[in-house]
């Protein structure tokens, strides 16, 4: 046996007696390998038997997003941590100030960016600002947060609280008081029955009907994905944020808008909020904020939020009282400051408008010949395609169908993401998001796959 090859199998062995994998039965293991990944280079990657895939969900995760291999941001890292590699932020740091001003730089009417190191932890710091203002100016009554059925945000037992996926909380409760679900907004399971054209965005007017029976006094956010990620990637109809946004500012609610998956150009915008004409109070972001070459998340605020916690400097408590010890790693900031530039300078927000459209295209072209794909639905390069057992009935098929057209496309060579235990009926959308850079080739060559997997059904 070459070196190669041992320390290939010594590699999957350690894994396979150590490594505890996210999201993942492990019994399997005992007769298969797990996948692992060694190397990659634009929109591909490479295992560790030396396969090629091509990646067409962005590390599995939609993080990814300017593609593997770039020296340019691994350089800047390593530079900066041979320099200064931390500190608590508590203090300021360099690549932390640049970062913060070319960010806002991009979201008109936000200011304030303050640093984490996951999605989760950027949403639990949004709930934790709602909650102290709430304290601070509203006797602690404002401290409801109004999250929507079918979106994700995060992990932690706070985040997972404000999580609208039956199956991602099953077993994990109980779960923190004070917040409130409304419904969902994806026209093609209207949750009132009604047809798009002919309704009254009744998924919008859902909210002011909440706040009026929990008591707008009583609540003090809404936290929102742009377009519903893990929950099965739906985009809201137009009318939709801006009539949440006015339902927010008649009733004095904060507006939270996730974007740890939409965010830095994965709609073809810098944010998913920016395609609605709407300003946000409070807006999160991780992912693709440094694309995965380093973990950073940031909370960002506009200048009002942030301004109620210095407005009584003479109260011993009166500031956010929060630490994230590893928002103060160097390497996310100056790996995020390359990875915005790279985007800017590659034109990448225009190539995801372009491609974003190719590929919904061929995916409609794939609904004509398949009648087990219900919706295809979409913003730039993020993309759903619901599977049905009758497209009349839209029963949603199995959780294993998706499953089999993953195994399917993996063992052609290409990667793509699915609808993972996350509901008890609705596991069923077949998830696209390939990295910013991808190209027409690229496109083809996902839709290829799917078209011989659904094929071999
Ligand atoms: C919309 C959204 N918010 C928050 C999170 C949580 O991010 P993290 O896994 O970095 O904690 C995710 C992760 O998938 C997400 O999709």
């Amino acid at each position: 046996m070459d070196n190669e090859m041992s320390n290939a199998n010594d590699t999957v062995r350690s894994d396979k007696n150590h490594v505890w994998h996210h999201l993942v039965q492990h019994k399997p293991f005992e007769q298969t390998d797990p996948l692992v990944i060694v190397e990659g280079k634009g929109m591909r990657v490479k295992d560790i038997n030396g396969r090629e895939y091509l990646d067409a969900v962005s590390g599995g995760v939609w993080t990814v997003n300017v593609g593997y291999g770039r020296d340019r941001i691994a350089n800047a890292v390593r530079d900066q941590l041979v320099r200064m590699c931390y500190f608590a932020n508590t203090a300021g740091n360099v690549p932390g100030a640049q970062f913060a001003e070319k960010l806002i730089e991009k979201m008109p009417g936000m200011s304030r960016v303050y640093y984490s190191n996951s999605g989760s932890e950027a949403n639990e710091k949004a709930y934790k600002m709602v909650r102290q203002i709430s304290s601070l100016y509203h006797d602690g009554n404002r401290h409801k947060i109004i999250y929507r059925d079918r979106d994700y945000h995060g992990t932690t037992i706070g985040a997972l609280s404000s999580t609208g996926q039956f199956e991602r909380k099953e077993q994990y409760g109980p779960f923190v008081p004070g917040f409130v679900e409304i419904p969902h907004c994806c026209c093609y399971r209207c949750p009132f029955g009604k047809a798009y054209g002919s309704c009254e965005i009744e998924c919008a007017q859902a909210l002011e009907e909440t706040l009026l029976r929990e008591g707008p006094d009583t609540v003090g956010a809404v936290v929102l994905e742009p377009v519903t990620a893990g929950g099965g990637v739906i985009p809201p109809v137009p009318e939709y944020l801006p009539m949440i946004s006015d339902i927010c500012r008649k009733y004095g609610v904060l507006l939270h808008i996730d974007e740890v998956v939409c965010g830095l150009g994965r709609t073809g915008k810098w944010f998913g909020y920016q395609h609605y004409g709407i300003q946000p109070d409070i807006v999160t972001m991780a992912k693709g904020v440094a694309s995965g070459y380093a973990a950073i998340s940031c909370t960002v605020t506009t200048e009002a939020v942030f301004d109620r916690f210095k407005a009584n400097p003479d109260e011993r408590l009166h500031y956010f009282r929060d630490i994230s010890t590893f928002g103060g790693c160097t390497a996310g900031p100056v790996a995020a400051l390359e990875n915005l530039r790279i985007i800017q300078e590659e034109k990448l927000l225009e190539n995801v408008t372009e491609m974003g459209e190719y590929i919904l295209q061929r995916l409609h072209a794939l609904q004509e010949k398949y009648s087990l794909i219900g919706d295809v639905r979409g913003k730039g390069l993020f993309v759903g395609m619901e599977l049905v057992k009758d497209r009349q009935s839209r029963e949603p098929v199995e959780e294993s169908v998706p499953m089999r057209i993953a195994a399917d496309c993996t063992k052609q060579g290409v990667l793509i993401g699915r609808t993972n235990r996350s509901f008890r009926k609705h596991n069923n959308t077949i998830a696209l998001s390939p990295a910013l850079i991808a190209t027409r080739d690229d496109l083809d060559e996902i839709v290829t796959a799917l078209d011989v997997a659904l094929g071999n059904l």
